[in-house]
């Protein structure tokens, strides 16, 4: 018997939903008179809404008021949702639903843990929510990744201990969250970027069983 667990990130490694994120960012910053580039987007991976939208501002040098602040945050997850609900199983990324099908053969617990609020619908969305034994998003956590919440959380909630967690994430913020956690992270996107991992890989394609079953076997 298997004694660990995978905690799966959402945007950005389950399904490219970041480019997303961005357009309905650069769609509020363009109304607010200024640009937002995909550049400044990386700042805004694995990090809250609310956090995105002070960064935003802060870019645009705008001061807000509280009612301003509440309105362009549920605009811009207004126009996120359009996208969102045009999505599909198409938009899974290369080999996730491999690695999702191996381990759940296995009996291993899976775990989502992401910063987002609308995680539960893009996974219906995209049918993968049935892998998934526990949910844990932006709607359960007070505080936000490279915080170890989120990813404690997941751990609790399949009874495991930290150590025996792995992680797979795309955000400089969630890698450093679970290093926190100090729990084994794996960082899936650029390896000059993502350089706090233990371990890296461009993406899913790149992951052969061999190297899961050793992270299996291992603990
Ligand atoms: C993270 C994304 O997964 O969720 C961030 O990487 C995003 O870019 C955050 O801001 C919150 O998402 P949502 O869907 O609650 O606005
Ligand atoms: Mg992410």
């Amino acid at each position: 018997m298997y004694e660990v667990g995978f905690i799966f990130d959402l945007d950005g490694v389950i399904v490219d939903t970041a480019k997303y994120h961005y357009l309905a960012w650069k769609k509020l910053a363009n109304e607010l008179g200024f640009e937002f580039t995909v550049d400044q987007n990386e700042m805004f991976k694995g990090v809250s809404r609310k956090r995105c939208l002070e960064i935003l501002l802060d870019i645009g040098n705008i001061n807000a008021t509280q009612e301003q602040f509440d309105k362009w945050m549920v605009e811009k997850n207004l126009d996120y949702l359009d996208y969102i609900n045009k999505m599909d199983e198409s938009e899974i990324l290369p080999d996730v639903q491999r690695i999702l099908k191996y381990l759940k053969k296995q009996n291993i617990p899976i775990a989502l843990g992401s910063a987002s609020k609308n995680a539960k619908p893009i996974l219906e969305k995209v049918k993968l929510l049935e892998y998934f034994d526990f949910i844990v998003d932006g709607n359960s956590v007070t505080k936000a990744k490279p915080d170890p919440e989120v990813f404690l959380i997941a751990a609790e909630n399949m009874g495991l201990m930290p150590e025996n967690c792995i992680v797979f994430e795309d955000a400089v913020a969630g890698i450093e969250a679970a290093n926190n956690a100090k729990m084994i992270s794996i960082g899936i996107g650029e390896e000059k970027i993502l350089k706090e991992a233990d371990f890296n890989f461009n993406d899913f394609t790149e992951i052969d069983l061999s190297f899961i079953k050793k992270l299996l076997n291992n603990k």
